[in-house]
């Protein structure tokens, strides 16, 4: 029997759930398209869509926010917010972003220019799009183990640093102008990336002068699975682990609406003073003055307390045991998901759940559309819909490896009873998974058409 972990918190302000009928749930989807994107979230009973900007702030943020003060340049909570970036992360050089992919622009926009490479463990979408949309390659380079769903590797978002010093020697050095890493690797399932991996790429980096750049999004709950699964780290303190990972950094970048515990924010920090002023530069141009970079100073408070919350080992044993408890309810029913499971969300393997189900008709966008009629519980499609690419030359389309449907938790949001109303209705739909038919893109746009796309019933 699946063990669930006590919420370390007491619910003290209450929003209604949704509840609908499947006749309902049938016209609304309809509607959408079969996108889940384009659906009113009123029409939605349990919102497993993303884990991003979806966290119950505490009443200590709340009253943070009270204390923001509102001026353009210099405010205390600015000041704040460094002090924290400096004692957590280490960096003296950051700015505020309006979120992760506000980081992202900044970054790629000052370092990427057109015919360069950038590999990381893997992209996630905004990051390949921001990465591509300046005429770059953004390359995957994860270890095999991450592309096999039920490989039970303890640390399956780790980088394949032999094919890393492959390309760096086939593309030339001048040719990457950094290496990212994504912890965890929300790709591939939100599967963390060990210790030693990040320091043996760091090693790999060094003598070639590139600089390792952290997609940190998840740095907590990645940082927490270290301490639970790598060897040497049992008896330390996860912002302990916290430090010694990012002292291999050159620089970051994180959406703080994950790990910072905030509906909105995000960080970008450097060590090279150059790039730092060049940042600083075009982040006056796009974002906002370097004090606030396009939030309310009171957003900037809360994320400096969501910061050090996330570091919370109580919070972090409830938050990362939600998900163990999820994906083991889902494992005892025999429904296939993505073992073992990672920080933030289970991911079901859409390719095992729905075989009869060719990859051209989208079975994980198909499985998120049946969890929705199911039960009003809305996932997210991570495969072809999201990442399938047309070569240009052939017209032939290349599907990624993997099919998933990521159940992403919020973070402080929903409790034990929830998320055994989501297995039971997950159990349901695999019963009857014979049922569950295919879908036809009939609208896509070219970049990130996964949010915009509409589909039929096959
Ligand atoms: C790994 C990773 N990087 C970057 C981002 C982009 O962050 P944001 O949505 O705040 O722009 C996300 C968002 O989900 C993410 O998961």
């Amino acid at each position: 029997m699946a063990q669930y972990t006590f919420e370390p918190f007491k619910i003290k302000a209450v929003e209604t759930i949704p509840l609908t009928t499947h006749a309902a749930r049938e016209r609304f989807i309809r509607d959408a398209g079969y996108n889940i994107f384009l659906l009113a979230g009123e029409t939605v009973t349990i919102d497993f869509l993303t884990d991003s900007g979806t966290s119950a702030m505490s009443d200590h943020q709340w009253a943070g926010m009270m204390e923001g003060d509102e001026c353009y340049a210099g405010s205390r909570n600015f000041f704040h917010l460094q002090a924290v970036v400096r004692d957590i992360f280490g960096f003296e050089r950051f700015v505020p972003t309006h979120q992760g992919r506000g980081a992202e622009q900044v970054l790629f926009g000052v370092v990427a220019h057109p015919g360069k490479v950038i590999p990381n463990n893997t992209h996630f979408d905004t990051t390949r799009a921001n990465i591509e949309a300046r005429g770059n390659t953004a390359l995957d380079l994860v270890i095999p183990e991450g592309l096999e769903p039920t490989n039970r590797h303890p640390f399956k978002g780790n980088m394949n640093i032999a094919a890393l010093r492959q390309l760096i020697e086939q593309t030339g050095v001048e040719n990457v102008p950094l290496v990212m890493m994504t912890i965890t690797n929300n790709a591939v399932g939100g599967q963390p990336v060990s210790m030693a991996n990040i320091r043996e790429t760091k090693a790999l980096l060094a003598p070639y002068g590139i600089p390792l750049f952290i997609d940190a999004c998840r740095y907590a709950e990645n940082c927490y699975l270290i301490q639970q699964r790598e060897e040497g780290y049992r008896d330390k303190s996860v912002k302990a682990i916290a430090r010694e990972l990012f002292a291999y950094a050159d620089g970051f970048t994180m959406s703080a609406k994950k790990d910072g515990l905030v509906n909105i924010g995000g960080l970008l920090a450097t060590r090279d003073p150059a790039l730092f002023e060049q940042i600083q530069n075009r982040l006056i141009l796009t974002e906002g003055f370097p004090t606030y970079g396009g939030l309310a100073r009171r957003d900037l408070e809360a994320m400096a307390r969501g910061l050090e919350e996330a570091l919370d080992e109580n919070y972090l044993t409830y938050r990362v045991g939600q998900v163990r408890y999820l994906a083991e309810r889902l494992l005892e029913a025999g429904v296939p998901i993505v073992e073992p499971p990672g920080g933030h969300a289970v991911f079901l393997d859409a390719k095992r759940f729905l075989p009869h189900l060719p990859q051209s008709q989208f079975p994980a966008q198909a499985l998120v559309v049946a969890l929705y009629l199911a039960g009003g519980i809305r996932a997210v499609e991570i495969g072809g819909v999201m990442f399938a690419q047309k070569d240009a030359a052939t017209g032939e389309t290349h599907y990624p490896a993997l099919e998933l449907v990521r159940l992403a938790i919020p973070r402080r949001v929903y409790t034990q009873s929830h998320l055994d109303y989501v297995a039971e209705v997950i159990a349901r739909v695999y019963a009857e998974r014979q049922q569950v038919r295919g879908l036809r893109l009939v609208y896509e746009q070219p970049r990130l058409r996964h949010f915009t796309a509409r589909f039929e019933m096959v």
